[in-house]
């Protein structure tokens, strides 16, 4: 047995002992035999590491399908590439920020330069290419701290307009975002970056990072928000979070905006061992699973505008066949209609049809 990762989960490796969340409901039992869908289930319920059996057993394959339709290249587009290049450019800077906030030299950094440096690359995506599109086609890319911060701050800063937000408070959630796992840089790096097993004490330890994170923008000065949102993004409505345990409304706004935006991208993330889960799955499983977990007027806006931008996609369905999503079911988000050829399906009238696959 094997303390490992969620992040460096296989499909085919068997769970050792049962899996409980901090309200100590369980989350997955003994046995259970990973797939990525049962990984992202791990991930979604913030479950960091699972103990793993050395045995490992054989997974069925995926029906491989010929592909009837060609789809556009977004990332061929200059947008994309023009995102792409300054996507980069901002991430590696954003080391040399995190740094500076640390080391308190950053007490002149304000809110709206920091909003800035996460959101300049937004504005060359004008022309119609929506940011979910260009993250969903960043997936083969690096997946560091710095990767998934400037994904969150982007992700808060979407967020934002959904909820009707100020341009002020757009910018303290872009920043939320930013800045809320800057409390691993406190956790020695080749912990973090570790590939191998994992003690409890290391687990532990890894687990300190929202404290850390609020120490650190509590020592900068940095607003209360933002401070609340590195210590609370963890926290969940239902009190199954951590590190305090909190329940609904004790938890800061912008801290539960968060906590959606960096448990979405973990989940959408594709990781070095395998593949990225199709955003349905992930939006079915909010629905089925997340409805206590997160406050439900921030959950359902967000889950409604996520499934907004997929309209018009092309899709294949878990029957093989394609088709394009041409209708949304509000009270079933993650079931919309397909049309395939000249037939209208509704997943929602069709529980044994599930999307596999977006191909564009
Ligand atoms: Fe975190
Ligand atoms: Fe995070």
């Amino acid at each position: 047995m094997k303390r490992v990762k969620t992040a460096l989960l296989v499909p085919g490796m068997i769970i050792a002992k049962d899996v409980h969340n901090a309200n100590n409901i369980l989350v997955m039992g003994k046995n259970t035999i990973l797939t990525d869908e049962s990984i992202t289930k791990l991930t979604f319920h913030s479950i960091y590491s699972v103990y793993i059996k050395e045995e490992v057993a054989e997974v069925p394959k995926k029906p491989t399908y010929e592909r009837t339709y060609i789809p556009s290249k977004i990332k061929e587009s200059p947008e994309f590439k023009a995102f792409k290049e300054n996507y980069e450019k901002e991430v590696e800077n954003l080391e040399v920020t995190f740094q500076d906030i640390i080391s308190m030299q950053s007490q002149k950094i304000g809110i709206s330069e920091l909003c800035q440096k996460a959101t300049s690359m937004l504005d060359d995506t004008r022309g119609g290419i929506h940011v979910f599109d260009i993250l969903h086609n960043m997936r083969d890319y690096d997946d560091s701290t710095f990767n998934h911060s400037m994904n969150v701050a982007l992700i808060c800063n979407v967020f934002a307009d959904w909820m009707h937000m100020s341009a002020m408070e757009k910018e303290i959630a872009t920043v939320c975002g930013l800045l809320h796992d800057i409390g691993k840089l406190r956790i020695p790096e080749k912990i973090v970056k570790k590939t191998s097993r994992l003690t409890d004490e290391e687990y532990d330890l890894i687990k300190t990072h929202p404290m850390e994170g609020y120490n650190i923008l509590f020592e900068s000065r940095f607003i209360a928000s933002v401070q609340n949102a590195a210590l609370m993004h963890h926290e969940r409505s239902d009190g199954s979070g951590y590190p305090l345990g909190l329940k609904g409304n004790q938890i800061d706004k912008f801290a539960k905006m968060v906590a959606i935006a960096d448990v979405y991208d973990a989940m959408t993330a594709a990781r070095v061992y395998r593949g990225a889960l199709c955003p349905f799955k992930v939006i079915e499983m909010f629905e089925q699973e997340g409805l206590s977990m997160f406050d439900p007027e921030y959950i359902l806006v967000f889950l409604e505008n996520i499934v907004q931008t997929y309209i018009k996609n092309w899709v294949r369905l878990s029957n093989g066949r394609e088709g394009e999503i041409v209708m949304l079911n509000k009270h079933k988000l993650s079931r919309p209609v397909i049309l395939c050829g000249t037939e209208f399906i509704n997943l929602a009238e069709h529980p044994e049809i599930s999307i596999e696959e977006i191909l564009i």
